[in-house]
């Protein structure tokens, strides 16, 4: 039983016992139902406190119950909070650490609540692609007013239990033991006749509602223009406002049946699972040990070395910043105050904390300060033989049991730990530019690197706020390895007919933050042709589109050079099409014989997505990733993939890999379609008629 029921001296006690957050599962539900029944029927009972054990009062609705049968199986929640709030006996909610969702929805069904100082309050289920289903668009604004509610139903943002002392939340804030203020309140309230308070009694007030819905409204449309929970959330409260208590419950039922079934909040609940699903490592067990860090070096103070400094520092972890020469080094320091004072100016840090963070960085010239470092990571030019004399000499300085991490993007991490006589130690900590921004942290785990250091690393990572996933040793580990073959179809579109306007308007359209072409002009189109440089020596037999060479070999090497795909004027960040450039690839065509012919925005999409479809299958099959969720995480944290299509490999499965298989077929039969080597998994996925994701 997921729920503990236990009596003090005339007052039960229900506590949901549900770890890790005391989700309202079945189980618990029924217990919660068993609670209150049981209180009811024995006459020593007066009150009756509701709980929850360990670290929460309670994170709401069991998410993995979603679209299953369970979740609508009685007692819904919505049915247990009918109970509570119809029980003759006062139910006070005793609420602690964390109160969401379902869990403030039934704490909103409870006569009382008393709450301890620092609990997260909120109904995050906008996050979630829904909205609260148990009453909470119609509780919340009856018990903090319309305004105060609506911006939390909204923004989905907790807030802590003390902020909302005075709102008419809690009828008391305990400032001791809560478990002892909660049973004193009890039995104060046991004593007394009822009927207890109900939320759904409570009147809304507000001198022009309508007006504050209509703003919200407007306010809502232009950040949620591809998610339609947050919209519904303010239709389910405005159905209060306007028609009552119990015709606001219904809408707000019918709302949340509709809204979970849609596609944006099964990507936004795939995203949910997959961040946590990233940081657990399916051979490395979730009680291995951890290092300490508590210090750490970068080697490199350069465009990326600056930014992973600043993660560190922004954790509190001092740093100790190394560089070849003192104008270097003076230029990154430079850099990284001038990043925080732009944060300051934002006025989003004060600054004196701007002097406290660049007083925890060291800087030096010399190696011998590296000895206390529990962490190095490497951010040098990208090429083996400066790699090789830097971690040489690390191992010669690093104390025992120190981490060796590379920023490599393209280099092999084997071939790097094999310049150790450690390799054990070493793994690689692949940021993205710019390193202070990205949420996405690649750990690639070298053939001998210990558990350990993919432990502590994963830890580490959380505790600077990146999402972390794993990826085994290849040519451009997950992302990259996968960008390289939706590049390579860009370029085949525009000799077959496209031009770089339309196919990034087609992509951006279907929500990618940046189209290829926009985002090589910003990157700088002269990283991508050193890789394919590199890539004519290492794989002759693999075909390319030459077009983006013949683009650079005019110096368009994009933003940074006034002109790339498109054309730019001096201080404007905005992409014009470029007549010499479209010009160019109508010529390019010609010249290849390549018959230009329409293509349309649906091509584009089918050809870029399933380019990285296709090879983000390949990487599972390989074991470089170990589950589809952690590709997805790569590329909605990485690289702008719309979070409300949950990433290629779930989108694949949205579409339906039988279909994916279909198109792949029909593209590899296509001039250029040697790019196309359908992974067998998905061939194989598809007859089973299942998906890489479920
Ligand atoms: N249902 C199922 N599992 C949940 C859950 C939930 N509501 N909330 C958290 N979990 C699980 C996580 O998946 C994770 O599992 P794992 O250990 O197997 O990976 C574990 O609990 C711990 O979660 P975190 O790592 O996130 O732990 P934190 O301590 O950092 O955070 C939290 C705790 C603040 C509760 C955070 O987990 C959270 O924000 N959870 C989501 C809360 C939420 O969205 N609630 C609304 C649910 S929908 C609802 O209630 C519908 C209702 O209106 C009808
Ligand atoms: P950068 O050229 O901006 O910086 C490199 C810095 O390393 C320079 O300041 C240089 O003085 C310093 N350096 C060179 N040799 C050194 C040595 N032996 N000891 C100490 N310092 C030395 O390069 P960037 O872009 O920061 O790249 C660094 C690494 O990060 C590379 O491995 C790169 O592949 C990787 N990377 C780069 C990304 C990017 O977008 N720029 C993204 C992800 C990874």
């Amino acid at each position: 039983m997921a729920v503990d029921y236990t009596t003090h001296d005339g007052v039960a006690v229900i506590t949901l016992n549900n770890p890790p957050v005391n989700g309202l599962g079945l189980s618990t539900r029924a217990g919660i139902v068993e609670g209150i029944e049981r209180a009811q029927n024995d006459p020593a009972i007066k009150a009756i406190v509701l709980t929850g054990a360990g670290k929460a009062f309670s994170g709401g609705a069991d998410i993995t119950e979603f679209n299953t049968p369970k979740a609508t199986q009685e007692p819904t929640l919505a049915t247990v909070i009918k109970i509570v709030e119809g029980s003759a006996k006062p139910v006070i909610a005793a609420i602690h650490s964390v109160a969401m969702g379902g869990g403030l929805e039934l704490a909103l069904g409870a006569h009382y609540r008393v709450a301890a100082p620092g609990a997260q309050i909120a109904l995050p289920e906008v996050k979630l692609g829904i909205l609260p289903g148990a009453g909470g668009t119609q509780r919340l604004p009856r018990a903090i007013g319309l305004e105060a509610a609506l911006n939390m139903i909204v923004s989905g943002a907790p807030v802590m239990s003390e902020k909302l002392a005075d709102s008419g939340l809690f009828d008391e804030l305990a400032q001791g033991d809560l478990a002892e203020a909660a049973l004193a309140f009890a039995r104060k309230v046991g004593a007394k006749e009822g009927p207890h308070p109900k939320v759904r009694d409570r009147k809304i007030e507000h001198p022009n509602a309508a007006g504050f819905i209509q703003f919200a409204r407007n306010t809502v449309a232009a950040v949620a223009k591809n998610f339609p929970a947050p919209q519904k959330c303010i239709d389910a409260v405005e159905a209060g406002v306007q028609n009552g208590f119990d015709k606001g419950l219904a809408f707000e039922r019918e709302c949340f049946m509709a809204l979970v079934q849609t596609p944006e909040s099964h990507a936004l609940r795939h995203a949910f699972f997959g961040e946590r699903a990233a940081s657990k490592i399916p051979d490395v067990p979730s009680d291995t040990p951890v290092r300490d860090i508590s210090q750490v070096a970068v080697i490199g103070a350069g465009t990326m070395g600056g930014g992973i400094a600043m993660n560190f520092i922004n954790a509190g972890i001092p740093v100790t910043l190394l560089e070849t020469k003192q104008d270097a080094l003076e230029r990154g320091l430079a850099t990284i105050r001038k990043n925080y004072e732009a944060t300051v100016k934002k006025g989003k840090l004060k600054p004196e904390a701007l002097e406290q963070r660049m007083a925890l960085i060291t800087p030096t010239l010399s190696y011998d300060d590296l000895k206390n470092a529990d962490l190095i990571v490497e951010a040098v030019f990208e090429e083996l033989g400066v790699k090789e004399q830097v971690f040489k000499r690390l191992d010669e300085v690093a104390k025992k049991g120190a981490i060796l991490a590379s920023n490599t993007s393209t280099l092999d991490v084997d071939k790097i730990a094999a310049f150790t006589k450690r390799p054990q130690d070493v793994v690689g900590m692949h940021f993205f530019s710019p390193a202070n921004v990205m949420k996405l942290l690649e750990v690639v785990r070298g053939k001998e690197t210990e558990k350990d250091v993919l432990a502590t690393v994963m830890k580490l990572a959380r505790k600077i706020r990146k999402t972390a996933v794993v990826s085994g040793v290849c040519d451009g580990f997950i992302g990259n390895r996968m960008i390289e073959q939706y590049i390579r179809q860009a370029l085949f579109m525009l000799e077959e007919g496209a031009l770089p306007a339309q196919v990034d308007r087609a992509i951006e359209k279907f929500g990618f933050a940046m189209g290829p072409f926009r985002m090589s002009d910003l990157a700088g189109n002269d990283i991508g042709w050193a890789i394919r440089k590199r890539r004519y020596q290492e794989h002759p037999d693999m075909h390319y589109s030459k077009i983006a060479d013949r683009l650079c070999e005019t110096g368009r090497f994009g933003q940074k050079t006034g002109g790339g795909w498109y054309d730019y004027k001096a201080g404007d960040r905005t992409a014009y099409p470029s007549k010499v450039v479209d010009d160019m690839i109508v010529a390019f065509s010609k010249e290849t014989n390549s018959e230009r012919r329409k293509i349309s925005d649906e091509e584009i999409v089918e050809r870029l997505v399933f380019a990285l479809v296709n090879e983000g299958a390949k990487i599972l099959e390989e074991g470089i990733a170990s589950k589809a969720s952690d590709i997805d995480m790569v590329y909605l944290t990485g690289y702008g993939f719309p979070l409300y299509r949950g990433g290629p490999m779930l989108y694949a499965d949205t579409v339906g890999l039988y279909n994916v298989e279909r198109a792949i077929r029909r593209y590899a039969a296509r001039p250029n379609g040697d790019a196309w080597e359908l992974a067998p998994s998905i061939a194989e996925l598809a007859a089973k008629g299942r998906g890489f994701t479920g």
